[in-house]
């Protein structure tokens, strides 16, 4: 039956009222842009896969420093890609490696930036998988004390926060412990809480060079038929020490965000990933979609599921859409 006195669109009939009546607000400063610093010198390189994102040498930051305060972006995760790599992804905790002179080159430039790094191993290890290799598999144990180090390496460039990506049991008290010890207790640690073996990632492998040479991620990163394992996942890292627990892919798993919203205290950071962006820019560059209103909607619906942080390729954009008030 109709109840004509009851007429839910009578909140949608202003542009100004339904403005007042928005349940998801958006701000500028819960965007991270993920940047891909590259070894070497004079490198700005459009990347093929991630149209409108780059890869930049540590000498060629200031461009991406620039754009980011061109839209008010402050914070950024890195990812690194080295020159050279071994068998036990040795670059990733050089002292002068890739992401350690990309972090202290950006605090030179903008002191202002909240620098994160990708705690991996992907990008460094000659076979691509995300650790250190017993046999055809990753060696659990081995792999946390190499991340430990790699975390405490980043911190002491002057990083601001580390976000291990790996998925090895245990990572999230290795780095603790190994951060506490080294006086850096006040670095936090946004853990890859529930990262599933995606397809999504493929233009970041790509743009990062770090698929691996045979099999693949699956013996470590999750398996998306599954939510509560998800749930005992971020509980873990919970306990661990985690600080921010962060749910990827995000658009696919928009179960996870509202869940683990409910259920933890922490703040929940979702990655909208190489996969996600690509198929915007692509879909809208064939003319079957309009790129700005997708991106607005799917960011707003990763919030509107209960995400506090986004980490997105479109932090710029989305940026400029929040400050004029297309959303948020
Ligand atoms: C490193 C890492 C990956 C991503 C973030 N950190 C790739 C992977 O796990 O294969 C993916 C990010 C993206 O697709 O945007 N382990």
């Amino acid at each position: 039956m109709f109840h004509d006195s009851i007429r839910p669109r009578r909140l949608r009939t202003s542009d100004g009222l339904r403005r007042m009546v928005r349940e998801t607000r958006l701000s500028p400063e819960s965007l991270i842009w993920p940047i891909f610093v590259a070894e070497g010198q004079g490198i700005y390189e459009e990347i093929p896969s991630l149209p409108g994102q780059y890869h930049y040498s540590p000498d060629q930051l200031y461009r991406m420093v620039e754009r980011a305060r061109a839209h008010g972006v402050s914070r950024v995760i890195l990812f690194g890609l080295p020159k050279e790599k071994d068998e036990i992804g040795s670059g990733a905790w050089a002292e002068d490696g890739i992401v350690q002179q990309g972090i202290r080159k950006i605090k030179e430039l903008a002191p202002e930036m909240y620098v994160i790094t990708d705690v991996c191993m992907c990008e460094y290890t000659s076979h691509g998988h995300c650790g250190i290799l017993c046999g055809c598999d990753v060696d659990n144990d081995q792999t946390i004390v190499r991340l430990a180090q790699i975390a405490v390496s980043h911190a002491a460039a002057g990083a601001d926060m580390v976000a291990p990506s790996d998925m090895m049991d245990g990572r999230v008290a290795a780095i603790r412990g190994a951060l506490d010890q080294n006086g850096f207790t006040g670095v936090p640690i946004m853990s890859y809480a529930a990262k599933y073996a995606s397809s999504f990632y493929g233009p970041f492998r790509d743009a990062a060079g770090s698929a691996p040479s045979f099999g693949d991620r699956r013996s470590y990163q999750m398996d998306w038929h599954n939510s509560r394992e998800a749930i005992r996942e971020c509980a873990l890292d919970v306990q661990e020490g985690a600080d921010i627990m962060m749910i990827k892919p995000a658009m696919s798993y928009l179960d996870l965000v509202y869940q683990c919203k409910q259920r933890f205290e922490l703040p929940v950071a979702a990655y909208a990933v190489s996969g996600e962006y690509a198929m915007i820019k692509a879909a809208a560059k064939a003319g079957l979609i309009d790129e700005y209103g997708v991106m607005c909607e799917s960011a707003v619906s990763i919030f509107r599921a209960g995400a506090d942080i986004l980490i997105t390729y479109y932090a710029c954009e989305l940026a400029d859409a929040i400050r004029k008030g297309d959303i948020g």
